[in-house]
């Protein structure tokens, strides 16, 4: 099958930053997973490069846009190839193949008659570079960039969008467009409240491909840019995409605008548009230059594998979703899950097939672990783009292959029962080439690591995803795959990541049911042994229940002795989890403001254990 995948083509008006490289590395994995499914798949990236955005910026340094977006766009190419992207195309909008078609289908439209002459009158952002009606300003300004709108009135053309409205509502119906479902609800709803004709020219920008039948004027950058992605491929071959992948501030724009525009051209439309979240600064505040809050992905893999943080991103924020960037999150993961669960599993396998067999991975035919990896879960999970999901699973099972050690002991066998030790190990070593696949889209590098240690040179694919094709393979003991990485020194800030529904994003109501709400007491509160600041408290849940111990940053609003005897509420059936090494299960409720924070708390005269309905 064809899959052509795209991200969006980023403004080079800056360098890039950790929003980019999300998107990157999203759709790096997912173009990668499709390659191991034995698909034919193309994916492109590159750059937005013309606009008043870069214009002004150019303008700022005295420099020609031309020569400002040259000085950035190897910056992004940089980005990409630091974090293992594999990118087919990176797609520049001033190469002149580009504006050649751009300028054919501009053509193609106006002699359909979808082009026409009128005035534009209304605001603007430039940061977006989008229009806005007044009622969707915030203070009058832009709602994404929370910047003031610019007021422009000009001669320009405008394309029918307003015709195409039907069509595309149905499209996107029709064909569930938009991932997830939500984002498509709030789509939807926004265009209940009409679609007007597009301004697609501007006269006082000079920074941009030239209307054919009209050279004064420019085609507006958007018009431009969208038409990256057919402009950049074979298109007989690769044509229409798969997936658009974007986050939501620029959904809009590759649904009502984008497919319009291809109505318009007589060009099939994309199959799906995969909208991720946004990556919010600590504390689920946007990230901008002017708070000095912006994660710099170049900065970050100076501490950090980029494997890790590949890893990270894709496992902490469900896909969709708005999701935190925090150290301390990306601390724990990398020294939990990557350092223990699967380096350990990794090191553990190969140091004893070393001890025991001399290096050479013993053969049985005794399958003991595959039973516990489901890849058809997995495998749809990814097909529904919830690829956090899909790492859950291949969590699931690397655990089970430690288990499996712990349970079977080998270093025991290894003094009077060789038959079962090499059953052991030969499981081992096989499930460790099959995880070797499977985590190879989240983390190229690490895949590589895993099958040299392995003795493996031949590439391999979901195919192999079966029992018993290790030869007597010799493994290779080359270091560790992950090391420990000592957050505190770098970051003393204990924040949680937590995803927060924007306005549109609503959970079901049978969602919502799902959640176990109850009243606790707290019996116990003591300082975390190893957290500046965040106490271990046990709770009490009622009768006939054992206390839980949960986790908690409350050590600069409330005081250890303050907090035993209240009443407070509890979020119960949360995944137990690990924090800084103390498992917590459950979370307690609380409010925050002005970074102050406030326990809720139901009257005492309630019953310790008693639901929240
Ligand atoms: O909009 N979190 O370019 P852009 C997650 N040139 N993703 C983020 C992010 C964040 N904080 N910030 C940015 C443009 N992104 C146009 C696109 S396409 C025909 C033209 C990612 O540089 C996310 O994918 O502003 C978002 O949609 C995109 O960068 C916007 O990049
Ligand atoms: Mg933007």
């Amino acid at each position: 099958m064809k899959y052509y995948i795209t991200t969006p083509i980023y403004y080079p008006s800056g360098k890039p930053h950790i929003g980019h490289c999300y998107t990157n590395i999203v759709s790096d994995t997912i173009a990668r997973w499709h390659k191991l499914l034995g698909d034919d798949v193309f994916l492109q990236t590159g750059t937005d490069e013309h606009g008043q955005k870069i214009e002004r910026v150019a303008e700022k340094e005295g420099i020609t846009p031309k020569q400002f977006v040259d000085k950035l766009v190897p910056e992004f190419k940089k980005l990409a190839k630091l974090y293992s992207m594999e990118y087919d195309n990176f797609l520049r909008t001033t190469d002149k193949k580009h504006e050649k078609y751009c300028q054919e289908v501009l053509q193609k439209v106006y002699d359909n008659g979808d082009i026409y002459k009128g005035k534009y009158e209304g605001w603007y952002c430039v940061d977006c570079e989008t229009y806005y009606n007044e009622k969707d300003l915030e203070d009058g300004c832009c709602p994404i960039h929370k910047r003031k709108v610019e007021w422009f009135e000009e001669e320009s053309y405008f394309f029918k969008m307003s015709k195409y409205a039907k069509k595309v509502e149905k499209y996107i119906k029709d064909n569930n467009y938009i991932i997830p479902k939500q984002r498509q609800t709030f789509l939807l709803k926004r265009m209940k409240d009409g679609i007007k004709d597009l301004c697609i020219s501007r006269e006082k920008v000079k920074w941009g491909i030239p209307l054919p039948f009209d050279k004064k004027h420019v085609a507006y950058v958007w018009f431009d840019a969208l038409l990256n992605y057919p402009s950049g491929v074979d298109k007989t071959k690769y044509w229409p995409a798969a997936a658009h992948v974007t986050s939501h501030d620029i959904m809009w724009h590759h649904s009502v605008i984008w497919l319009s525009m291809l109505y318009a051209a007589g060009i099939k439309p994309p199959k799906k548009l995969v909208v991720h979240g946004f990556i919010n600064a600590e504390g689920g505040v946007k990230m901008s230059k002017s708070i000095g809050n912006v994660i710099d992905p170049f900065e970050l893999a100076k501490t950090y594998p980029t494997d890790s943080i590949r890893y990270f991103l894709l496992r902490e924020i469900p896909f969709g979703h708005d999701g935190t960037f925090s150290i301390n999150a990306l601390n724990q993961r990398h020294n939990n899950e990557l350092m223990n669960d699967l380096g350990n599993l990794q090191s553990r396998t190969i140091t004893m097939i070393e001890k025991y067999f001399n290096g050479k991975i013993p053969r049985t035919n005794k399958n003991e672990l595959f039973k516990k990896l489901n890849f058809k879960k997995i495998n749809n999970h990814m097909l529904n783009y919830e690829l956090h999901n899909a790492l859950n699973e291949i969590w699931k099972f690397i655990n089970e292959c430690n288990k499996y050690i712990n349970d079977n002991k080998p270093w025991e066998l290894a003094k009077n029962n060789t038959k079962k030790l090499e059953i052991i190990l030969y499981n081992l070593a096989e499930s460790l080439r099959v995880i070797s696949i499977l985590i190879e889209p989240f983390m190229p590098n690490t895949a590589k690591t895993i099958k040299q240690q392995l003795g493996l040179k031949k590439k391999e694919t979901f195919k192999d995803i079966k029992f018993g094709l290790l030869g007597n393979n010799k493994v290779k003991k080359s270091g560790y795959l992950f090391t420990k990485i000592e957050g505190e020194k770098k970051m003393n800030k204990e924040t949680q990541v937590i995803s927060t529904p924007e306005a549109g994003h609503y959970i079901p109501f049978k969602e919502w049911e799902k959640m176990q709400i109850r009243v606790g007491k707290v019996k116990k509160a003591e300082k975390h042994p190893d957290a500046d600041k965040l106490y271990v408290l046990l709770v009490d849940m009622g009768k006939g229940e054992n206390p839980r111990q949960i986790v908690s940053g409350l050590k600069d609003d409330y005081k250890l002795k303050d907090l035993v005897g209240k009443k407070i509420v509890v979020f119960t059936n949360l995944q137990p989890t690990k924090i800084r090494g103390i498992e917590s299960n459950g979370m307690l409720l609380a409010a925050e403001f002005k970074k102050k924070v406030s326990l809720l708390q139901p009257d005492q005269d309630i019953e310790t254990g008693a639901k929240i309905c």
